[in-house]
C-alpha cells in the first residue's frame, strides 16, 4: 500500500481503500460534517459510518460538501442491533441510504452479532439478518457485504450460506489483536477492518509504542495506523480534529521493520475496550 487510494480486494472482487476514516464518537452536526470534508480533502476515499452513531445525515452531508464524485468513494454502514432480522434489516437499511443522502452503500455490516448469552435463537438471527443483506446485496443495492465483532464461532453458520461475508470489521489495536479471529478471516478470504486502531487514543502514551515510533520519527497514531496495514489489516482511525486528520493519513513514506513488527505483535493484551461479542449487554 502506498497511498489512501490503494485498496484491499474484496472476495467478490470489490476494492477498498486501504485506510478508512472512522465516525464513530463524532459529535453530530457541524463537527461530524466539517470532519468528513476535511478527511475527503485530505485524501481519504473511505468513509465508515453507522445508524447507531446518531450522526449519519451530518456525515451525508459531509460527503456532499467534499464535491467528491460518488463512485470515487467507499461509504460503509451497519445495521444496529435493535434492527437484526430480515424486515427490520431491510428498513434500517432503507434509513440509512436516505440518512446519507446515497443512492448505493459500498459495504453494508451487521454490527454486532447476536450471542448466546442473550438469545436462545442468536444464530436464527444472524442468518435472517444476513439473508436481508445478500437480498440487498443481489438487487445492486450495496456492493459488497459483511459483519462486525464476529468471532469464529459466530461466522461459522454464515459461511455455509450462498454469499459469504466479504468484511469483518473488529477492536484491533497493539495490545488487542484478536488472533484466532483474523486468522479465521485471513483462512476465509475476509478482510479484517480494524476499529479503535489508536484504541480510541488508549494506546498512544505508551511508553513502548512511543519509544518504536521516535525511531522512524513518527507519531504513535501513524505507528498504529502503519502497523495495522503492515499486518494486512484496514485501519479505520478517527479523528475531528484537522491536524491528525493529516497525520493520520501519512503513513506511506515509513516501513516498520520486522523487528518492530514482532515486538508490537507480542505486546501483552492492554488498552482494550473490554467489549466482548458474547457479554455485551446491548
Ligand atoms: P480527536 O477525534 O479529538 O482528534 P480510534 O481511531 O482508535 O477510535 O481513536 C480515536 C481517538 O484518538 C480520538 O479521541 C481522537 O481524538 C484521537 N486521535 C486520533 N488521531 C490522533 C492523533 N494523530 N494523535 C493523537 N490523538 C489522535
Amino acid at each position: 500500500m502506498k497511498a489512501l487510494a490503494d485498496t484491499f480486494i474484496l472476495n467478490n472482487g470489490c476494492r477498498v481503500p486501504c485506510v478508512g476514516f472512522g465516525t464513530w464518537q463524532t459529535p453530530d452536526g457541524e463537527t461530524a460534517i466539517q470532519s468528513v470534508k476535511t478527511a475527503i480533502g485530505a485524501g481519504y476515499r473511505h468513509i465508515d459510518a453507522a445508524a447507531v452513531y446518531g450522526n449519519e445525515i451530518s456525515v451525508g452531508q459531509g460527503i456532499k460538501a467534499s464535491g467528491i464524485e460518488r463512485e470515487k468513494l467507499f461509504v460503509t454502514g451497519k445495521v444496529w442491533n435493535t434492527e437484526r432480522s430480515y424486515e427490520q434489516t431491510i428498513a434500517a437499511f432503507e434509513k440509512t441510504l436516505s440518512d446519507l443522502g446515497l443512492d448505493y452503500l459500498d459495504l453494508y455490516l451487521i454490527h454486532w452479532p447476536a450471542s448466546a448469552s442473550r438469545f436462545t435463537d442468536w444464530e436464527q438471527i444472524n442468518l435472517d439478518t444476513w439473508r436481508a443483506m445478500t437480498e440487498l446485496y443481489h438487487a445492486g443495492r450495496i456492493k459488497a457485504i459483511g459483519v462486525s465483532n464476529f468471532m469464529p464461532h459466530h461466522l461459522a453458520a454464515l459461511m455455509q450460506t450462498e454469499v459469504k461475508p466479504m468484511v469483518n470489521q473488529i477492536e484491533y489495536h497493539p495490545g488487542q489483536m484478536q488472533e484466532e479471529t483474523v486468522a479465521f478471516c485471513k483462512e476465509n478470504g475476509i478482510v479484517v477492518e480494524a476499529w479503535s486502531p489508536l484504541g480510541s487514543g488508549r494506546v498512544l502514551n505508551d511508553e513502548r509504542l512511543l519509544a518504536i515510533a521516535a525511531k522512524y520519527g513518527k507519531s504513535v497514531a501513524q505507528l498504529c495506523i502503519r502497523w495495522c496495514l503492515q499486518n494486512g489489516v484496514l485501519p479505520l482511525p478517527k479523528s475531528i480534529t484537522p491536524s491528525r486528520i493529516v497525520e493520520n493519513a501519512q503513513v506511506f513514506d515509513f516501513v516498520i521493520s520486522n523487528d518492530d513488527m514482532a515486538k508490537i505483535n507480542d505486546m501483552p493484551t492492554f488498552g482494550g475496550s473490554g467489549l466482548h461479542p458474547d457479554k455485551i449487554d446491548f
